[in-house]
């Protein structure tokens, strides 16, 4: 906030040619507090202006003057900025007082809206960690969206077509068990398929049996439609527990097979901009000049595929949302796909394939490995929380057991714990899948994030105090860290969203956390003087801790 203000500040004693932006990425946070709260290098000035640092510090430094600056000083080339502190603590806290939830909100979006595809799992398999990664940044980045003003729509783009879905219908034709399907649907259905996969390879007749029932299905053949219908919504029941437990909710669910009848129109136009061209059988759209491999849009056999899925939906969505960004929330091994799309929909004359993004994220490793779904080795990500819930509620057993509304707290912590795990790191990371790192209450985690909440819950439930003239001067030294901590939640808000990652905000609550944690140690908070204020402050920090947790899809228990 301040550094804006202070690089507009500077931008205009240096005059035009150095604007506002070049001044701000100058800009330095000093480690040191005596070196003040910001800061602005002078070296790069002095060799446009063949004048020596030190000098052209001291001259901004005796005419740099604003009503958010203490004082100014010179040291080693350096310009450093005290801000005022009184001013603008009472600043914020008003601020933050006044706007309770939607302080850090902004207008970037005004007018705008978002298309988020977003965790898009395969039906009549389990749900992956990738899935999982896919529905939790989706989630933050949508909030995050919001709180900038964007309208947003939440796509769960269902993976529910496909030949692979031929070789189920085969496989459960052959030992599929209705009652076992109804009781574990994922599970069995995983089962039947990873065991026509073994089968095949020593019985080749199971593929022509795959091809078959494939082709049932394309032609809407009764029993093949019945038995596709029915995994569909079994798999998405399941899935829909999945969603409640991590409080996720969608605008829409649509699933691929919903472009059948429309992908020929996609074909149609791809043949009237002459952009389709014949290799092996197949039909391609070439993309030699973009140095990539073709895009695939027809099989041999005639059959369309993911890429033709994926164009179709895209003009669908255009079409129905005019959005200003569509973001695909997809793992990094689809780097590839969303690249061609991006080029074919752009070869198709849409200026809007511009605002389509790829939003990409590593995978999720146990033990340094890929947690597979292959050979019916299935880490379930339901089993993955559930553990989590399980250890949440022996570590506050452990620490609380008089705790009331036990099960619903366990809930929030256990699933706070699995979603900030992920959202702490850079998204385009590998992160290692850990309980115990996870449900730490002393680490980086959920927990002691929400504990820190816990933690404003009970001081302000022991103190009276009065929030109309709380804002007044705050003239605690340490406090200060803590309201330049509240003073950045703003800027961090936008930040996240606008490089589309969430692991800013979780950051900046760890960093804003440790800040009240620190100043928790350094006061007795309920000591008679400035009671108020201190009160206010503790307010004010659980508002942006609450908010900000909120936006990252992690829910804060008022006892823990
Ligand atoms: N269902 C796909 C998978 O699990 C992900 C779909 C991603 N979204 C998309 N529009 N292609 O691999």
């Amino acid at each position: 906030m301040e550094k804006h203000l202070i690089a507009l500040q500077l931008s205009h004693l240096l005059g035009e040619e150095y604007d506002r932006e070049w001044v701000y990425n100058l800009l330095e946070t000093p480690k040191q507090s005596d070196h003040g709260d910001i800061a602005f290098p002078c070296f790069q000035l002095s060799k446009i202006l063949r004048k020596s640092p030190a000098a052209i510090a001291e001259e901004l430094a005796s005419r740099l003057k604003h009503e958010t600056i203490e004082k100014v000083q010179t040291a080693g080339g350096y310009l450093n900025i005290f801000l005022n502190q009184t001013f603008i603590a009472e600043h914020t806290l008003k601020q933050i007082l006044s706007e309770k939830s939607s302080y850090g909100s902004n207008t970037n979006g005004k007018n705008k809206t978002v298309v988020l595809d977003m965790s898009a799992p395969n039906i009549a398999k389990p749900f992956s960690m990738g899935h999982l990664r896919s529905t939790v940044i989706g989630n933050a980045l949508a909030n995050l969206a919001e709180k900038s003003g964007y309208t947003t729509v939440k796509i769960n783009y269902i993976g529910d077509y496909g030949t692979q879905f031929g070789k189920l219908l085969a496989a459960y034709k052959r030992w599929g068990k209705e009652e076992l399907v109804k009781a574990d649907p994922l599970t069995e259905l995983t089962r039947i398929y990873v065991q026509f996969h073994n089968e095949a390879k020593e019985d080749p007749r199971l593929i022509g049996e795959g091809r078959e029932w494939f082709k049932k299905l394309e032609n809407q053949d009764e029993e093949a439609v019945k038995l596709w219908k029915w995994f569909k919504e079994e798999s998405l029941e399941e899935f829909e527990n999945i969603y409640r437990l991590l409080g996720v909710s969608f605008d829409l669910t649509r699933g691929e097979a919903y472009y059948n009848d429309k992908m020929e129109e996609t074909i149609q136009l791809l043949i009237e901009k002459d952009l389709l061209t014949e290799s092996e059988g197949a039909q391609v759209v070439r993309l030699d000049e973009e140095g990539m491999p073709p895009c695939l849009i027809k099989k041999s056999n005639g059959t369309s595929i993911y890429a033709t899925r994926d164009l179709t939906a895209a003009v669908d969505r255009y079409q129905n949302y005019q959005f200003d960004e569509a973001l695909y929330v997809v793992g990094h091994e689809q780097s590839l796909h969303f690249q061609q799309v991006k080029h074919v929909l752009s070869k198709m004359g849409f200026t809007w394939a511009d605002s389509v993004k790829h939003i990409s994220f590593g995978m999720m490793l146990q033990g340094g490995k890929k947690m597979s779904t292959r050979q019916g080795k299935t880490v379930l990500l339901k089993q993955a929380l559930e553990e989590a819930v399980a250890q949440a509620q022996s570590n506050i057993e452990a620490k609380n057991p008089s705790l009331n509304n036990k099960e619903e707290t366990t809930k929030q912590v256990g699933v706070g714990a699995v979603i900030f795990h992920d959202l702490k790191h850079d998204r385009r990371n590998d992160v290692e899948f850990s309980l115990d790192d996870m449900l730490t209450f002393e680490g980086n985690t959920a927990p002691y994030l929400q504990y820190a909440y816990v933690r404003t819950c009970s001081i302000l439930n022991k103190g009276t105090f009065e929030l109309k003239n709380a804002a007044a001067s705050l003239n605690d030294e340490d406090a200060w860290p803590l309201i330049k901590q509240l003073r950045l939640f703003p800027e961090t808000v936008k930040q996240a969203y606008s490089s589309y990652d969430p692991s800013k905000l979780a950051k900046y609550l760890l960093d804003t956390a440790k800040s009240f944690n620190q100043y928790y140690a350094s006061k007795r908070i309920l000591a008679e003087d400035h009671l108020n204020q201190r009160l206010t402050l503790i307010f004010c920090f659980s508002i942006v801790l609450k908010e900000g947790l909120s936006l990252l899809g992690i829910e804060t228990p008022e006892e823990m």
